[in-house]
């Protein structure tokens, strides 16, 4: 294991689990490893959590955020979603140890969700292009790289689900993103653009707007 971490493989891969929230999350080299900083995607949603509500982690990787979320309110109705397969396997066996009853659909982005949700988490990858380069060798190594890298400007997935997440709210519904330092006068163009009015940014202990709640304010007609 020494050796292991000597040559920069990282612990929580090592150990094969990673601490979040109030659980310990079975983590490998398919899913990113959760980070503190997405734990203020709880902190943020667990004011708006209610009995019955429909919630979707989209780009669930391992499943830290739903999962944490329904141990904040295990009467909400959870779905986690991922591109990728193998991190929904993973999402899948946090699942089952944590005892939590929830729906997996394999899906880029919206194409094989039709449903409508009151609340939607998503931690989509937001590195962008001149900061991926220079990543840690540490995480370039070792985690997925359909995890991290978001385009040049790092907000070109995001860009996408701003694009459908209108389509997929019930009227008042929520959605809350985190993004990368620096990005948020890029997303507001993006929320401008979608008509999306009510929104709030929330700062990290730096002060850096990291996170995003918006509540739907858009004319869903379907
Ligand atoms: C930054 S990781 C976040 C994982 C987890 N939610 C967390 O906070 O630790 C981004 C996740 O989005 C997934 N992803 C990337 N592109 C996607 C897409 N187009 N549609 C759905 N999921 C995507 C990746 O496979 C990865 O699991």
């Amino acid at each position: 294991m020494v050796n292991r971490r000597a040559v920069g493989e990282p612990t929580s891969h090592i150990v094969r689990s990673r601490s979040f929230w109030k659980d310990d999350f079975y983590i490998d080299e398919t899913v990113l490893d959760p980070r503190p900083d997405s734990e203020m995607i709880i902190e943020v949603t667990r004011k708006h959590l209610f009995d019955g509500m429909k919630v979707l982690d989209l780009g669930c990787g391992s499943g830290c955020l739903g999962l944490s979320i329904h141990r904040e309110n295990p009467e909400i109705s959870l779905s986690l979603s991922d591109l990728s397969s193998k991190a929904l396997s993973v999402a899948k066996k946090n699942a089952l140890e944590l005892k939590i009853e929830c729906k997996f659909i394999h899906s880029s982005l919206f194409s094989n969700i039709n449903e409508k949700f009151d609340l939607i988490v998503a931690n989509l990858p937001y590195i962008e292009g001149h900061y991926f380069l220079n990543l840690q060798r540490e995480i370039i190594l070792h985690e997925p790289h359909e995890a991290l890298y978001g385009g040049i400007y790092g907000i070109d997935i995001i860009k996408l689900f701003l694009s459908e997440v209108g389509k997929h709210l019930k009227a008042k519904g929520k959605f809350v993103i985190e993004f990368g330092e620096g990005q948020d006068t890029l997303i507001k163009q993006e929320l401008s653009l979608f008509k999306f009015s009510n929104f709030n940014f929330h700062r990290d202990l730096n002060g850096i707007n990291r996170i995003l709640c918006v509540i739907n304010n858009t004319l869903n007609l379907d």
